[in-house]
């Protein structure tokens, strides 16, 4: 049966009203990567930090799943074969349009993580600097968000599931940020067939066997009524 492995990144989520990294406006334009997101700017100032995700999260947990979204469960449900959705994304939009065991490479907004014994558990809407961990009380709650210089999370599984692809797809992803940029390359590997479907040609277009431009609202739910449809 084939199998399909999806990589979303923050283009499809766009369209629910959370902004993109890179592209015009985006929280990387506002925002100095080495002050939010690694692990040496939250030693610096994890107030900024706190603040930054704080943010994040109230505004992610607002959000509502789009059309994107919603086509992508309604694959998982529908296809014969098993359909892995790998996000980069933190927010919860995949699951809240209904798909199930999405893989969060970069971790996950509504998580909270001990940097000192690795416990897990539900962030409060806004995390405070030195909240004890509920598992060993140390003072080192952060967010469980993968930041630059640390290593995605379920690489291995991820690496298993393009192995076995048949068919790879990345989606609202802007193809700059490894190792998920590299994916296509894995899944070529594998003989997978694979497919771009973003607003614009992403950095690593040319990987691409076929692509679909445009809003994700738009060309997502017209890709799974396709591969549905050719059943
Ligand atoms: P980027 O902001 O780099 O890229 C977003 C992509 O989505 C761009 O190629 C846009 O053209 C496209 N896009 C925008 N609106 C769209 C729409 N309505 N429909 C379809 N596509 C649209 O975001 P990512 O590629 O997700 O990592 O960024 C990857 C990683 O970089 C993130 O997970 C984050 C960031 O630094 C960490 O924080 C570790």
């Amino acid at each position: 049966m084939e199998k399909i492995v999806i990589l979303t990144g923050a283009g499809i989520s766009a369209e629910s009203g959370l902004g993109t990294f890179r592209d015009e406006g985006g929280l990387w334009v506002q925002h100095r990567i080495e002050d939010v997101a690694t692990p040496e700017g939250f030693a610096r100032n994890p107030a900024l930090v706190h603040a930054f995700y704080n943010a994040r999260r109230v505004q992610a947990a607002k959000a509502e799943p789009n059309a994107a979204h919603v086509a992508l469960a309604r694959l998982q449900q529908d296809w014969p074969g098993e359909v892995i959705i790998v996000t980069q994304n933190v927010d919860g939009l995949h699951e809240a349009g209904g798909a199930s065991d999405v893989i969060h490479m970069h971790g996950i907004l509504a998580g909270a993580l001990c940097a000192a014994c690795g416990h897990r558990w539900t962030a409060p809407p806004e995390m405070a600097v030195g909240e004890p961990c509920p598992a060993c009380a140390a003072p080192t709650a952060r967010p469980d968000v993968v930041w630059f210089g640390e290593m995605p999370y379920r690489m291995d599984e991820i690496y298993d599931h393009l192995a076995e692809a048949s068919i790879f797809a990345a989606i609202g992803t802007s193809g700059q940020v490894y190792p998920a940029a590299a994916f296509v390359h894995e899944a070529i590997a594998s003989g997978a067939r694979t497919i771009e479907l973003n607003l614009e040609p992403s950095a690593g277009v040319s990987s691409f066997d076929e692509t679909r431009f445009g809003p994700a609202t738009e060309t997502v739910p017209q890709w799974v009524a396709k591969l549905l449809g050719r059943r």
